[in-house]
């Protein structure tokens, strides 16, 4: 399958839906979630509390990814325009280079019991029990041990805070193709008792960090040779860097496209956002979680972010969500689709801190926009195509006023 569908944008939804028929082998059965929004109010019933309706969002495809030599059509879900475009933009740069070299650590999930007042000395008895409490999470989770996950790793720490002394142990689970959370409360609550046997006092809180420190994914990829891009970028790396206002908003800009494919995916956002931003403060101080440099007179752009998407259970058993796992991004494991995220983080930060140093993120918006405003005049599709193309380089004149006369001069032309 490739992925650099140039005009793939152009097209109508129609076009596009056949264009995706064709290159992921989707059937009538797909063609129609897509078209409903995949979920009925029954089963939406099902999923969630106090149920009263449904609520829909543009489900889309980013074009041009190609990572560790393979191509990838990216299943994007959200409200925000130009995200798409922009992940599809840089990707496509990238492409010229030979695309994303992308990686990711075994799928390893961190639980925490907490313990108020435990005996003195119980991190060390932690230590010389951790082989029977590895053990213990093992035939907790006989299944996920099958599959080739399971326990990996204890220990703990203790603290004293205003209600007295208290102890974390920490544990690791390798979770496969989870995202884990539902794993790892069941081993945390019941590993409690066995932990207070150990140590006394009582457990206090029993749950997963989001902080998912042992589950990190990296990426890179060149983007361009241009001067102007290059030190504008680079400059806008070092104002990341050197403010939080700033490092906020960029990485912000990366999460435009990891949550986008979160969602798609029908995984956790907040718990992704959550951990992402986490980790930018870990060291210290908040940061951004991409770096650039020049290397042999090409923009490097590299990315490093803890990620827990799964590819199983949960929010991704919406038919949606399964669609865009199997058919179109066709990731054989939850680590692939960590690569395809940080990917696809970077390719939008790239994207935005070109747009903002160039020429100024306004302009990319106020062209999509144009489209919108030429459907509300009454546009066809096709109509609203052709006026955002002539839009190009001349965004200052956008306004709804002018966009109506274009549209009049396009229907008493026929066009
Ligand atoms: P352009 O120069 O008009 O695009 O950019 P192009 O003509 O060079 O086209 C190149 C490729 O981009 C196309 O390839 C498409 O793949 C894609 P082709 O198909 O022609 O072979 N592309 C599109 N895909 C879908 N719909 C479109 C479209 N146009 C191009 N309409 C673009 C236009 C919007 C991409 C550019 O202006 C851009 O990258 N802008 C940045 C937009 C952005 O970053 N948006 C994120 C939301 S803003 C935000 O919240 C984050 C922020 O605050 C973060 C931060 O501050 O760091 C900015």
């Amino acid at each position: 399958m490739r992925s650099d569908l140039s005009g793939f944008y152009k097209k109508r939804i129609d076009e596009r839906i056949d264009i995706l028929r064709d290159v992921a082998g989707l059937d009538d059965d797909d063609i129609l979630h897509f078209k409903t929004g995949g979920v009925t109010l029954d089963a939406a019933d099902a999923m969630r509390e106090n149920v009263v309706g449904l609520y829909s969002l543009p489900f889309s495809i980013a074009t041009n990814f190609r990572i560790n030599g393979k191509d990838y059509l990216v299943p994007m879900a959200g409200e925000e325009p130009s995200v798409v475009a922009a992940a599809s933009k840089a990707a496509k740069m990238a492409r010229e280079y030979g695309g994303f070299a992308a990686s990711s650590t075994q799928p390893i999930m961190i639980g925490e019991i907490n313990i108020a007042d435990p005996d003195p000395e119980s991190t060390t008895v932690i230590e010389a029990h951790k082989d029977d409490l590895l053990k213990f999470i093992d035939e907790c989770i006989p299944s996920m041990k099958n599959r080739g996950g399971g326990a990996r790793d204890v220990w703990a720490r203790e603290y004293a805070c205003g209600m007295g002394n208290r102890l974390i142990v920490y544990f690791s689970v390798d979770v496969r193709d989870a995202m884990g959370a539902n794993v790892i409360n069941k081993v945390a609550e019941s590993l409690s008792a066995l932990v207070c046997s150990l140590v006394g006092g009582r457990a206090n809180a029993n749950i997963l960090t989001n902080l998912c420190l042992k589950r990190i994914s990296k990426a890179k990829a060149y983007f361009t040779e241009d001067e102007s891009i290059i030190e504008g970028v680079l400059n806008a790396q070092l104002f990341a860097e050197n403010d939080i206002f700033r490092a906020v908003t960029h990485n912000k800009g990366i999460m435009n496209g990891i949550s986008s494919l979160a969602l798609a995916t029908g995984n956790d956002t907040r718990a992704v956002e959550a951990s992402a931003h986490g980790y930018a403060a870990y060291s210290s101080f908040y940061r951004p979680l991409t770096k650039y440099s020049m290397e042999d007179g090409k923009l490097l752009g590299e990315i490093e972010v803890p990620l827990s998407l799964g590819m199983i259970g949960g929010g991704t058993n919406h038919p949606v969500a399964r669609i865009a796992i199997e058919k179109i991004l066709r990731v054989e494991n939850s680590q692939e689709l960590c690569s395809v995220a940080a990917s696809v983080g970077l390719a939008q930060n790239f994207s935005a801190l070109r747009a903002i140093t160039q020429e100024g993120i306004s302009k990319g918006h106020m062209r999509l926009h144009s489209k919108t405003l030429a459907l509300m005049a009454g546009a066809t599709p096709e109509q609203a195509a052709k006026i955002y193309d002539y839009y190009k380089d001349r965004e200052s004149e956008i306004s709804f006023s002018n966009i109506k006369e274009l549209l009049k001069h396009m229907r008493d032309e026929g066009r």
